[in-house]
C-alpha cells in the first residue's frame, strides 16, 4: 500500500520523505488554510520535494472554470494530481482533464456509485473519506470493501485512494483489503511505529544493560 501525506506542511512532509514514508502527498483547501501559504508557492514547493503524485484541489464549482483551474494547477510540476470534487461538473471535468494527460484524483467520495462513476470518467484515483462516513456512524471500511469489489470485478485501473483515516486501525483495514494508496495526517503515520511493548521491552533492556556496566560507544 503507497503512503501519501495528508497535510501542506513542507516540514513535517520532509521529515516523512527522509525516511522513504512518501509515496505521494494531498492537499485539499482546509490544508492550505492551515499552512498559511500562497496555493501556488506551497504546492511547488511540495512538488519539488517529493517524487510522487501531490494533490493540489480545485475550487469552483462549474465544470469550464474547474477546467481552468486544474489546467493552471497542473503546470505546477509534472506530479501534480489535479483534485477534483464528486460532482456531476466535478465528473465532467475529470472526463477532460484525464483525457488530456493529467493526473486526476476524485475527492469527497462517500458511495460506491460515485467511486464507479469516477472510474469510467477517467479518474486516476479515487479519495473515499472514511473518518467522515465514521462521524455519521456509517461504516467508512465497508465503503473501502465496495470499491475494491467493484473495481477489481471490471479491472479498472483508477487507484483507490483511502482518505480521511483517523486512526491506525484505519491504516490497517485498509491494508487487509488492499486499497492501492491510503493518505493520513503525518501524526497518524508516525504513530504506526508506537507499541506500549516496545516501550515496554526497552525499558526492560535499558535497565538490565545499565547493570552491566558496559559500553557500546
Ligand atoms: O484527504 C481528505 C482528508 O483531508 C479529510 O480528512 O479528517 O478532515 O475528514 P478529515
Amino acid at each position: 500500500m503507497k503512503f501519501f501525506v495528508d497535510t501542506a506542511d513542507i516540514a513535517a512532509i520532509a521529515e516523512l520523505n527522509d525516511l522513504g514514508m512518501v509515496d505521494g502527498v494531498t492537499t485539499n483547501p482546509s490544508l492550505i488554510l492551515k499552512s498559511g501559504r500562497d496555493i501556488i508557492e506551497v504546492t511547488r514547493e511540495i512538488a519539488e520535494l517529493v517524487d510522487g503524485p501531490v494533490s493540489a484541489e480545485v475550487v469552483a464549482l462549474d465544470a469550464p472554470a474547474m477546467i481552468a483551474e486544474g489546467r493552471k494547477l497542473a503546470a505546477i510540476a509534472p506530479n501534480i494530481a489535479v483534485k477534483l470534487p464528486l460532482t456531476w461538473d466535478g465528473l465532467k471535468a475529470c472526463k477532460v482533464l484525464s483525457g488530456e494527460g493529467f493526473m486526476v484524483n476524485v475527492t469527497l467520495c462517500f458511495s460506491a456509485n460515485q467511486a464507479l462513476l469516477a472510474a469510467k470518467a477517467g479518474a486516476s484515483f479515487i479519495s473515499p473519506f472514511i473518518g467522515r462516513l465514521d462521524d455519521i456512524n456509517l461504516d467508512g471500511m465497508e465503503l473501502i470493501e465496495d470499491i475494491r469489489i467493484i473495481y477489481d470485478n471490471y479491472g479498472f485501473e483508477t487507484e483507490i485512494l483511502a482518505a480521511s483515516i483517523r486512526t491506525v486501525n484505519h491504516v490497517l483495514e485498509c491494508a487487509r483489503i488492499g486499497a492501492d494508496v491510503m493518505t493520513a495526517p503525518p501524526e497518524v503515520i508516525k504513530k504506526l511505529a508506537s507499541h506500549p511493548l516496545t516501550d515496554a521491552g526497552l525499558a526492560t533492556f535499558l535497565k538490565d544493560w545499565e547493570k552491566t556496566g558496559q559500553k557500546i560507544l
